[in-house]
């Protein structure tokens, strides 16, 4: 695969420069914080603290750094839904919209930041009136509705960590992550809208929590109107509480390393991690990039993250980066292609959306639905596009500039991971002249360097992706597990944080990222970990073995293909198979082919060949296969390949 990438990389050589509009009105226009985050990260990272960030207490030291682990402005307090609503407020913006929400049916909802604040009041007091304390973990797992917003700020005003699974989770993942986090509450909805129909939430959360000895209460939002089970005790309607608190709960200032929130993502093992992001530090970054990547006017803009809440993406760049800078956002509900393909686009001109965030995916399967879908609308108020998730090809990055930024929009094309908490690796639109496909530069204050094998500094060419010192946003550990977190990011360089990709430096610095080089697939820019889908596999019992590789993908960048092998005497489809995997870790991680094999390539040692796997998934012509066990097995699965048709 990454042999591929490079070459696609060496054709592309066109260059965007910031047009003379897009400087007029930019934050940004030179290199001035470049040369003040390399004189001194620190003291950068100080300066930005302390002006987007308001604070109860001011910190004693800037940041302590024990390699591996960073406190960020120690001693100093405040609260994260202060700075998000009670502010903002105070100063007089209370009538500001805050969001436009965007039901997948059609129906919207305007909420200002006093009705914000309101409302998360209001729900602050009735977690604590079900028993939440400072330090307690509450799950979420909701739909896209402004009351995940909501549950994400109220724990956060009363200094609970909020742990939110996405909603395409299965109750296995639900209840494993709840077990691991030992959360008390439970916060979900009786089902949200997807493709035109109501899937249940509730239904799969009582499965989950059957088996969540920590769970005492439970808050579920109506949202879907689909009948749900309501326990005497434990369950409770969200609006009965909310119609029952009082909407006065002061905002408790928190100490600056105060736990914010799990997040818990694939590794390349098998269980989920859990990680770890704190109060002042991850607050900081969050504002400073959504305020300088998206190039923000908060009193200009209309901006729309397409992610959802599930998602790193959606905390840091729906819920604190634009509420903490007091921008106006549009969150919507539903899928891209509800009612039609064209609803994005739609959604852009109701709305005037002047930024735009989306993923990779996104953008090939709207080239793939066609141009005329974005020239039906008048996308005209759009003026800064941007991407995230996965390494954006050229060619679709082509089309996003021409077919939505109607050739005058710079994209932002933003590297980061649910670790590092915000963006890391970005053009600042007024002053970066951009390359299609490439993600730039790493932003002022942050320490970027590709090394070698070794660890040497790697100049010009391919490498691995290392970050050199820490950062305001970093993970804190992974919760529960300091020697996972020591192995997993600190192990393969000394005294430097490993990312798990691979890049490439071009003959003027910019950087182009290639990819994972772990057991870690990217599909549809969300990370899955190979050994997880080949465990839920194995949890079936027809499944004597499987292994699982990610085969590169024209729409979902990697597709996830598997290779079985069943017991002697079972008899099941390969679609049996998928539902198994969706029912284990949900839908995102259903195998889009599964070949069943006698046999799997194996070493003399017994260690699966997954390169030779990938390989046989992409249709390439093998290369050496003298190390295997039995050259057979090959053979065999290239001719299945051939003949398996595969599932979408
Ligand atoms: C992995 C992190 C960052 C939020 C969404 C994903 C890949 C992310 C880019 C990009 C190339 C990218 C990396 C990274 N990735 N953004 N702009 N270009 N690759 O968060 O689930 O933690 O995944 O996504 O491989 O390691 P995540």
């Amino acid at each position: 695969m990454a042999e591929k990438a490079i070459d696609d990389l060496m054709l592309e050589n066109r260059k965007f420069p910031p047009s003379a509009a897009f400087k007029k009105t930019s934050l940004v226009t030179g290199t001035e914080l470049y040369d003040e985050g390399n004189e001194d990260y620190q003291s950068f990272w100080a300066r930005q603290a302390s002006e987007l960030v308001t604070w109860d207490k001011d910190w004693d030291t800037v940041c302590e750094w024990n390699l591996p682990y960073a406190k960020w402005f120690l001693g100093g307090q405040l609260n994260v839904s202060y700075n998000c609503l009670d502010r903002h407020v105070l100063a007089g913006r209370g009538d500001k919209v805050a969001f436009y929400w965007e039901g997948e049916p059609g129906e919207s909802r305007v909420i200002t930041y006093q009705q914000l604040l309101d409302e998360v009041s209001k729900f602050a007091n009735s977690l604590k009136s079900l028993g939440v304390e400072k330090g307690d973990r509450v799950n979420i797992y909701l739909p896209m509705i402004p009351e995940a917003a909501v549950a994400m700020l109220a724990c956060a005003r009363i200094g609970a960590a909020h742990s939110v699974v996405f909603g395409g989770f299965s109750s296995q993942s639900l209840s494993d992550r709840i077990n691991d986090a030992e959360a008390k509450v439970l916060i979900t909805a009786d089902g949200g809208y997807r493709r035109g129909e109501v899937f249940p939430l509730k239904p799969q959360a009582d499965e989950a929590i059957a088996t969540t000895p920590s769970i005492e209460k439970v808050v579920v939002v109506r949202r879907g109107n689909n009948p749900v089970d309501m326990k005497a005790g434990r369950d409770h309607w969200y609006h009965d509480l909310i119609d029952a608190a009082s909407s006065d709960c002061p905002a408790e200032p928190m100490d600056s390393e105060q736990l914010l929130f799990l997040l818990y993502t694939s590794g390349t093992t098998g269980k989920p991690k859990g990680i770890m992001h704190t109060t002042g530090g991850y607050l900081t970054q969050v504002a400073f990039t959504h305020k300088y990547v998206f190039d923000l006017n908060p009193d200009k803009d209309i901006y729309w993250c397409t992610a959802d809440v599930g998602w790193v993406t959606g905390h840091s760049y729906i819920v604190y980066g634009p509420l903490a800078n007091g921008a106006t956002s549009v969150m919507y509900e539903g899928v891209p292609n509800y009612p039609a393909n064209d609803r994005f686009w739609s959604i852009i001109e109701k709305y005037k959306v002047s930024i735009f965030y989306t993923a990779p995916t996104a953008i090939r399967t709207f080239m793939k639905w066609g141009d005329q879908e974005p020239a039906k609308h008048d996308l005209s108020s759009l003026r800064l596009l941007g991407s995230v998730g996965e390494p954006i090809n050229p060619e679709a990055w082509m089309w996003y500039h021409e077919h939505i930024g109607r050739g005058n929009c710079p994209i932002v094309d933003t590297w980061w991971q649910t670790e590092t908490g915000g963006i890391m690796i970005s053009p600042l639109p007024g002053a970066t002249t951009l390359k299609p496909g490439s993600a730039t530069f790493a932003l002022p204050g942050i320490g970027m360097e590709v090394v070698d094998d070794e660890c040497h500094h790697v100049e010009k060419g391919g490498g691995y992706l290392t970050l050199t010192q820490p950062w305001p946003a970093m993970l804190r550990g992974i919760w529960k597990d300091p020697e996972r977190y020591q192995d997993a990011y600190w192990s393969r360089f000394e005294g430097r944080y490993f990312a798990g990709d691979g890049c490439k430096l071009d003959d003027d610095g910019y950087i182009w990222l290639l990819g994972r080089v772990d057991d870690v697939m990217n599909v549809s820019g969300h990370r899955i970990s190979t050994t997880e889908v080949e465990s839920a596999l194995v949890s079936h019992p027809a499944v004597a073995e499987a292994a699982v590789v990610g085969a590169n993908d024209a729409t979902t960048g990697q597709a996830i293909m598997a290779y079985v092998i069943l017991r002697t005497g079972f008899d099941v489809t390969e679609s049996d198979l998928r539902n198994h995997v969706a029912k284990e870790i949900g839908a995102i991680a259903k195998p889009k082919a599964i070949f069943f094999t006698p046999d799997l390539p194996k070493t003399r040692s017994g260690k699966i060949m997954r390169r030779l796997l990938r390989d046989v998934a992409e249709g390439r012509n093998l290369g050496d296969t003298t190390t295997l066990a039995d050259a057979n097995v090959v053979s065999e699965l290239q001719r299945r390949a051939a003949e398996t048709p595969s599932e979408d």
